[in-house]
C-alpha cells in the first residue's frame, strides 16, 4: 500500500513538473513571436499612448495592422491606401472611439464596413473619392457625435441613411457639391445637433422648405454656409429661425441683389459672420448686399474684409444692438455719436483711426473691451471719455504719438489692461497714471517712451502686476521710477539703458517681483545690492549683456529661482560660491554663448556644467573661449586635470624625497666630499706651487720622541740636510689642519714618510693623513711614499687598515732595527729614497 502511494505521488509530481517546464517554454515562444510581429508593425504605427492611442499616419498601409490591440480607443489612419472598406477591413475594436481615415483613397464603402468598430464617436472620412457608399454603412454607428464627410464628392445628402445617429452633434460636409442645405426629416431627432458645416458647396438657392428641419432642431445650431454662391433666398426662409451662429463669409456675389437676400430677414442669431476674405479687391461689391445686416437680429457681428472698406453709417446703425463688434479692414465714416446700449467689446483691426472718431467710442457705458490694432494712418491720439465699464484697452501697432494718460483716457476708472505697445511715441506725464489704481497690466514695449524722471510716475499703481518697457529707448535716470509698484510680478525692460550708479537701488521697492527681464541693456556690472529685496524672483533674464562675472548672486537668497538666463554675455567662469547658491530645483539655466575658460583651474565649474546638462539650456552651445575649434565645454574632460594634478603631486613628492636623500648622503659622506674638495684644490694649486720641504712625515704624536731624536737628528742636522715637514712644528697656525696637511705637508713636500707603529695604527688621524697622501700620489702618479716600520706590527692589521702591502711592495720600505750597524744602513737608504726623484 505504501509503495503504491509513493508511486502515485511521484507520477503526480513529475506531471506537474512537466507542466511547469512546458508552460514557460510555450510562453517564451509565444511572446517572442508576438514581439517580432509587434516589431514589424512598430515600424508602421506609432504608439502614442500604449494600448489606447495609435497613429499610422502616412505609412502607405493597405490593411489595419493586427497589432492594433482591441483596447485601442483612438486610431489615426490618415493618408494610407485602403481602397475598399468591408466588414473584415477592421478587426474587432469595441472600444474604438475616434477613427481618422482622411485621404485613404477609399472608393467603396460596404454596408457592413463599420460593423467591427460600431462604438465610434468620431469618424473622419475627409478627402476620399467615394464612388459607392453603402446606404446603411454609417447608420450602425449609433454612438457617433461627430461625422466628417468633407471633400468626398457628395452631391446628395440622402445617398446614405443617418437615421439611427441620434447622438450626432456635428456634421461636417464642406467642400462637396451639395446644392441644398436641406437635412432629411429624421434629423429632427438629433437632439444635441449643434454644427452643420456646409462650406464651399454649390448652394445657390435657399427655399423655405430647405430650412424646415432646422426649425425643428435646437436653437443652439451653428450653420456654416461660407463659400457657397448664394444668389437667391426665398422670403421667409429664415424668418423666426434661431441660430447660435451663421457664417455667410464669401457667399454673396456681385450679382446678388438686395431683394434676393430679403429672405434673411427675421433670422435671429447670436453671432453673425459676414464679409469677404478672398479676392475681395477684384469683386465689385454691390453695396446693397450689406443691407442683409439690417434684416438679421444678431448680438455679435464679425465683419471681415480682406481689403479696406468703408462702412456706410446706416449699416453701423444696424449694429447698434450688438454686444460685440469685430471689424477687420473696415473704416467707419460716421462722425456722430451713436449709443450702443449693449456693446461690451469692440475690435477694430486695420481700420482708419482718422475716421474712427473718438466721439463714437466715448460714453459707451457697457463697453468693457476696446481693441484697435494696425490702423492705416499715423495719427495723433485725441481722447476717450466716460467709459465707466471699460477695463481693457489695446491700442497696440498703431504708430500713435500720444501723451499718457490723464486727459487722454478720462472717466475710465476700471482700467485694468492697457496695451500701447508697438506705437511711435508715448510720453508719460508726471501725473499721467495717477487715476488708474486698478491697472494690472501695462505694456509699452516697442514704443519710444518718454518718462518724467524724478517723479514716481507709477506710485499709484498698487495693483500693477505686469509692466513691459522693452525696446522703449529709455535711459533710466532716477531710482524713484518704480516706487509704489508693490504688486508687480513681471517687469520686462530689455533693450534700454541705465544711467551710472542707478542700478543698485532701482528695484528695491519691487518686493513681489517674480520675473525680471533686463536683457540686451549693455550692462557690464551688477552691484551686489541690486536684487537683494527680490525674495520672490523666479525668472531672471540677463541675456545679451556684457557681464563678466555672476558674483552679484553670491549673497542672495534665490531659493525660488526657476530660470536664469545669462546667455550671450562675457562670462568666463562662475565661482563655486555662486554655483552653490543656484537652487537645485532650478528648471532652466542658460549659459550658452559665453567665452567659457576651459582650463584645469576651472575644473569645478566645468564639472558643474557637465553634471547639470539637464538644467542647462542648449548645453551644446556652451563653448570654450580660446579654442580655435570653438569646442564645447561639455566635451572638456576634467579627469585629465585630475591626472595632471596627481602627476604634479607625485613629481614634487619625488623631488622632496630625492632632496632628503641627497641631504642625508651629503651628511653621511660629508667627510669624503670635503676630502674630494681638498684633493681637487690641492691638485689645482700644485701646478703653481714649488715644494718647500723634502719630505712630509706622517706619524703618531706618541712616536714623537723617535721622530725628533732620531729622524730629525739624522736627516736635518747631518749634511746634506733634508728639510722635513712636521705637523707640530711646520703647520701654519690659523689654518685648518686638513688644509695644512694638504698645502704644507703633502703638496709642499716632494716625498711622504710614514712612520708605522702600533700607535700609528691606533690613530685615525694618522690613517687619514696617510689616505690623503695615497690619494694624492695616485692623482700625481708618482710613488713618493716611504714607509718606515718602527716596530713589528701585526701583519693582518696593517693589511686591513692600509692596504699597506701594496705600498710595502711598490714603495720604499725600511725597517728600524735599533742597533747601530743597521742604523747606519737605514739612514743611508732613507736619504737615498728621499732624494730620489
Ligand atoms: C505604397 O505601397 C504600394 C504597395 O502596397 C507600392 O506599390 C507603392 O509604391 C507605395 N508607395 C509609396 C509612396 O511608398
Ligand atoms: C437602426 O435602429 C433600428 C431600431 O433601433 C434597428 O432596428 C436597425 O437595425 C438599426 N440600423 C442599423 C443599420 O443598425
Ligand atoms: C453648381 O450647380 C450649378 C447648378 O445650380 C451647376 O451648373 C454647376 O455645374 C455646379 N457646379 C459644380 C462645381 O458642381
Ligand atoms: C451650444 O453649443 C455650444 C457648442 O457649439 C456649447 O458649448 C454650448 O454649451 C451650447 N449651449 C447650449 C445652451 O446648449
Ligand atoms: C434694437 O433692439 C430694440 C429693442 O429690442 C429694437 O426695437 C430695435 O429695432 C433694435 N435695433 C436694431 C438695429 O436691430
Ligand atoms: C500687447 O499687444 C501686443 C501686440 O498686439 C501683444 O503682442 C502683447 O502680448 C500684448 N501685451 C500683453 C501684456 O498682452
Amino acid at each position: 500500500m505504501k509503495t503504491f502511494m509513493k508511486l502515485v505521488s511521484f507520477s503526480i509530481m513529475t506531471s506537474l513538473r512537466g507542466h511547469r517546464i512546458t508552460f514557460p517554454v510555450m510562453w517564451i515562444i509565444f511572446t517572442t513571436a508576438w514581439a517580432v510581429k509587434m516589431n514589424e508593425d512598430m515600424e508602421a504605427c506609432l504608439e502614442v499612448i500604449p494600448s489606447l492611442q495609435y497613429s499610422c499616419f502616412k505609412r502607405n498601409l493597405s490593411y489595419i495592422p493586427t497589432t492594433i490591440p482591441p483596447s485601442t480607443q483612438h486610431l489615426d489612419f490618415s493618408f494610407n491606401d485602403l481602397t475598399t472598406l468591408q466588414r473584415d477591413t477592421f478587426p474587432r475594436l469595441p472600444l474604438l472611439r475616434h477613427l481618422d481615415l482622411t485621404r485613404c483613397h477609399i472608393q467603396h464603402i460596404d454596408n457592413e464596413a463599420f460593423f467591427n468598430v460600431r462604438n465610434l464617436s468620431v469618424l473622419i472620412l475627409t478627402g476620399n473619392p467615394v464612388k459607392y457608399f453603402g446606404r446603411s454603412s454609417i447608420n450602425v454607428l449609433e454612438k457617433i457625435y461627430k461625422l466628417v464627410l468633407a471633400d468626398i464628392g457628395l452631391f446628395f445628402l440622402d445617398r446614405f441613411n443617418l437615421r439611427n445617429l441620434t447622438n450626432l452633434k456635428e456634421l461636417k460636409i464642406g467642400t462637396n457639391r451639395l446644392f441644398s442645405l436641406a437635412l432629411p426629416t429624421y434629423a429632427e431627432n438629433f437632439k444635441d445637433f449643434t454644427l452643420l458645416d456646409l462650406h464651399t458647396n454649390n448652394i445657390s438657392v435657399i427655399r423655405t422648405v430647405h430650412t424646415s428641419v432646422l426649425r425643428q432642431m435646437s436653437s443652439n445650431l451653428t450653420l456654416i454656409l461660407s463659400g457657397n454662391p448664394i444668389s437667391f433666398i426665398e422670403t421667409g426662409a429664415f424668418n423666426g429661425l434661431y441660430l447660435r451662429e451663421i457664417n455667410l463669409l464669401n457667399t454673396i456675389s456681385s450679382t446678388t441683389t438686395r431683394e434676393a437676400l430679403g429672405g434673411l430677414s427675421g433670422l435671429n442669431v447670436k453671432k453673425l459672420k459676414m464679409g469677404y476674405f478672398t479676392e475681395a479687391g477684384r469683386i465689385q461689391m454691390n453695396p446693397d448686399y450689406l443691407d442683409s445686416i439690417c434684416f438679421i437680429n444678431f448680438q455679435e457681428i464679425d465683419f471681415h474684409h480682406s481689403t479696406y472698406f468703408k462702412l456706410p453709417s446706416h449699416i453701423l446703425l444696424c449694429m447698434s444692438n450688438s454686444s460685440k463688434i469685430v471689424l477687420t479692414n473696415v473704416g467707419i465714416i460716421n462722425r456722430e455719436h451713436v449709443y450702443f446700449p449693449n456693446l461690451e467689446e469692440i475690435v477694430v483691426v486695420k481700420g482708419k483711426m482718422a475716421i474712427l472718431p473718438d466721439v463714437l467710442l466715448s460714453h459707451q457705458h457697457n463697453l468693457k473691451k476696446l481693441v484697435i490694432n494696425y490702423n492705416h494712418q499715423t495719427t495723433e491720439f485725441k481722447s476717450f471719455d466716460d467709459l465707466p465699464s471699460l477695463d481693457y484697452i489695446d491700442l497696440s501697432h498703431n504708430e500713435l504719438i500720444m501723451n499718457c494718460c490723464d486727459i487722454e483716457f478720462s472717466g475710465i476708472p476700471k482700467l485694468r489692461y492697457l496695451n500701447l505697445s508697438e506705437n511711435a511715441r508715448v510720453k508719460i506725464r508726471g501725473l499721467g497714471l495717477l487715476n488708474y489704481p486698478s491697472l494690472e497690466i501695462l505694456d509699452l514695449h516697442g514704443t519710444e517712451v518718454e518718462i518724467e524722471h524724478d517723479v514716481a510716475v507709477m506710485q499709484n499703481l498698487k495693483n500693477l502686476k505686469t509692466l513691459d518697457l522693452s525696446h522703449s529707448q529709455i535711459i533710466f535716470k532716477s531710482i524713484v521710477i518704480f516706487y509704489g509698484l508693490s504688486s508687480l510680478k513681471e517687469l520686462k525692460m530689455a533693450d534700454n539703458s541705465f544711467a551710472k550708479g542707478i542700478f543698485g537701488q532701482l528695484f528695491s521697492s519691487l518686493t513681489a517681483l517674480e520675473l525680471l527681464d533686463i536683457s540686451n541693456c549693455a550692462i557690464e556690472d551688477i552691484p551686489p545690492t541690486s536684487f537683494e529685496d527680490l525674495h520672490n524672483l523666479k525668472n531672471l533674464i540677463l541675456s545679451g549683456n556684457k557681464l563678466t562675472t555672476m558674483d552679484f548672486l553670491t549673497g542672495l537668497s534665490l531659493s525660488k529661482l526657476k530660470s536664469l538666463h545669462t546667455d550671450n554675455n562675457h562670462i568666463a567662469s562662475i565661482s563655486p560660491n555662486v554655483l552653490q547658491n543656484i537652487p537645485v530645483d532650478i528648471l532652466v539655466f542658460d549659459l550658452s554663448f559665453n567665452p567659457i575658460e576651459c582650463s584645469c583651474s576651472q575644473t569645478e565649474f566645468i564639472s558643474w556644467i557637465i553634471n547639470h546638462q539637464s538644467v542647462l539650456k542648449d548645453p551644446h552651445l556652451i563653448s570654450c573661449k580660446s579654442s580655435s575649434l570653438n569646442s564645447r565645454v561639455i566635451n572638456f574632460d576634467p579627469t585629465h586635470c585630475v591626472h595632471k594634478k596627481r602627476v604634479i603631486i607625485i613629481v614634487s613628492l619625488f623631488a622632496v624625497v630625492i632632496v632628503f636623500l641627497l641631504a642625508a648622503l651629503l651628511y653621511k659622506y660629508q667627510f669624503y666630499i670635503h676630502y674630494c674638495f681638498i684633493l681637487l684644490r690641492g691638485y689645482r694649486m700644485s701646478r703653481q706651487q714649488e715644494c718647500s720641504y723634502d719630505a712630509f712625515v706622517i706619524y703618531s704624536s706618541k712616536d714623537e720622541t723617535w721622530v725628533l731624536n732620531e729622524l730629525v737628528e739624522n736627516l736635518e742636522n747631518r749634511p746634506p740636510p733634508i728639510q722635513l715637514c712636521l705637523h707640530e712644528r711646520d703647520f701654519q697656525a690659523g689654518k685648518s689642519i686638513t688644509s695644512n696637511i694638504v698645502d704644507e705637508g703633502i703638496m709642499g713636500s716632494r716625498k711622504t714618510i710614514v712612520v708605522v707603529s702600533q700607535h700609528f695604527l691606533d690613530s685615525s688621524w694618522c690613517q687619514f693623513e696617510f689616505e690623503l697622501a695615497q690619494s694624492w700620489l695616485v692623482l700625481r702618479r708618482n710613488a713618493g711614499i716611504i714607509i718606515i716600520i718602527l716596530e713589528d706590527v701585526e701583519g693582518n692589521n696593517t693589511r686591513r687598515l692600509f692596504g699597506l702591502h701594496k705600498y710595502l711592495r711598490k714603495n720604499t720600505y725600511l725597517k728600524w732595527k735599533g742597533n747601530v750597524v743597521s742604523n747606519v744602513r737605514f739612514w743611508a737608504r732613507l736619504r737615498k729614497a728621499i732624494l730620489r726623484n
